[in-house]
């Protein structure tokens, strides 16, 4: 290897070699060891310089476990309900990975998050697709979990009749590797998010865990799918299951830091809520009920509406309850139906506004009639609904709606 000579110089005089007798160049020589000795003080430098930094002194606090410390991966938690459910974590002193592609949810969710909670080893956020199997691997290898509150999915009816593929994909199959994932891992709890979807069109109201499951749209065969490969798993694992099923969640943080942003390109899609909001500020002209002809008191739909501040409260409690080796199933609802007509009115309240209501033909996929009986999480967790004001719950949206005309995209006001 040749050190600091011009290219222009003689062979000879730069090989060191001269009528092919090879001697010592006493000018290269020094050159050399100066050289490494400079390259050999760098490197110290440089070892230094790495000891010293704090990340390289002090593992990742989200990398190992540490005694006291709950550490809850949610994935999904830039959505609407992960993000509540990483609040609530966080305020009860849970260490929180939030792990999302952001197809649906927003990074603004998650800046409100890292706002209030910027110390060191609380809350870390990883941009990563669930479906894609290497990333997966990377994030359950580098972070130690204790739990896992697995919220990511797409979770719209009518989307899942149009697109059924999607969801199985998005929801069943991508539950299958953070399930596999976690028994590598040896992460020891879980807290599916699941649906009443999954129950279909029963008979028999209200729902209980024992209401036999016929899903009748994607979606909700989706879950059951996801439910089914939860609960074979489970017979031969130590794993601390619980599975949720969600009536319809509506509400937002009381305090009004977090609230529901979906897409605008999803509003059609969206639910109930979000068109309501929607059309009192006038982002559509008004609401479109679909379905007049249900067999039920009005002839719209009853749905069993739950605030989102409980449903977060049913997960703590689920996790605090999980026991190692059995699996819960709870309907999280408040047990009482209410008819999209009554949701109208109370939105209408709500807002102040005189929505205006057009009334439309069945949509495909949905039912009649759903509403749970929430007995067996009373039982159990200790758990009742206490939002159930439904005015009072949508007031508490409205207001969040209201102060962020842009959803998280530009929030400027201050309620
Ligand atoms: N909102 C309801 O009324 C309701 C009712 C029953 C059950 N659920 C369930 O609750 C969970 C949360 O629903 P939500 O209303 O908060 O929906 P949401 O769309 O607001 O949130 C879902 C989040 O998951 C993320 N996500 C989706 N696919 C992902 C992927 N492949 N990788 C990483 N992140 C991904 C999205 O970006 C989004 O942030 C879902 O599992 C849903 O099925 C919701």
């Amino acid at each position: 290897m040749l050190f600091g000579r011009p290219r222009s110089q003689p062979r000879a005089s730069r090989s060191g070699s001269l009528g092919g007798m090879d001697y010592p160049d006493p000018k290269r020589k020094g050159s050399f060891v100066g050289k490494v000795f400079l390259a050999v003080a760098l490197t110290a430098l440089c070892i230094f310089m790495i000891k010293q930094s704090p990340s390289m002194n002090s593992p990742s606090p989200f990398s190992f476990h540490e005694p006291g410390v709950t550490h809850v991966l949610v994935t999904g938690g830039a959505g609407y309900i992960g993000s509540h459910a990483a609040l609530r974590l966080l305020k009860e002193s849970y260490r929180v990975t939030i792990v999302d592609n952001l197809s649906r949810g927003n990074l603004g969710a998650i800046r409100v998050l890292q706002e209030l909670f910027p110390e060191p080893g609380r809350l870390q956020f990883i941009y990563a697709d669930l479906g894609d199997k290497k990333s997966v691997e990377k994030i359950f290898s580098e972070n130690k979990f204790d739990a896992v509150m697995h919220f990511a999915a797409v979770a719209y009816v009518g989307e899942s009749t149009a697109d059924p593929l999607k969801y199985y994909h998005n929801i069943t199959s991508n539950t299958l590797l953070v399930l596999e994932s976690m028994a590598k891992h040896g992460v020891t709890t879980l807290i599916y998010s699941s649906t009443c979807a999954t129950y279909g069109e029963p008979e028999k109201m209200p729902i209980t865990e024992e209401t036999p499951q016929f899903p009748i749209n994607p979606y909700g065969k989706a879950k059951k799918m996801a439910e089914d490969i939860i609960l074979d798993f489970s017979k031969t694992s130590d794993m601390a299951v619980m599975i949720l099923r969600y009536f319809n969640v509506i509400g937002s943080d009381p305090e009004g830091r977090l609230g529901e942003a979906p897409r605008p390109e999803l509003r059609e899609q969206g639910r109930i809520s979000g068109a309501c909001f929607d059309a009192a500020r006038g982002i559509i002209p008004g609401l479109k009920v679909r379905g007049t002809d249900y067999k039920t008191p009005d002839g719209t739909c009853i749905r069993d509406y739950i605030d989102v501040t409980d449903l977060v409260d049913a997960h703590v409690k689920a996790l605090e309850k999980a026991q190692s080796g059995k699996v819960g199933i709870y309907n999280v609802g408040t047990g009482r139906g209410r008819s999209v007509n009554e949701f109208v009115e109370a939105c209408k309240k709500a807002t102040g506004v005189d929505i205006k209501v057009e009334y439309l033909s069945r949509r495909p996929g949905d039912y009649a009639e759903v509403y749970s009986d929430p007995s067996k999480i009373l039982r159990e967790l200790n758990w009742s609904a206490q939002y159930t004001n439904l005015q009072e719950s949508l007031e508490v949206a409205w207001r969040w709606q209201k102060a962020h005309r842009d959803g998280y995209g530009t929030s400027t006001a201050v309620l």
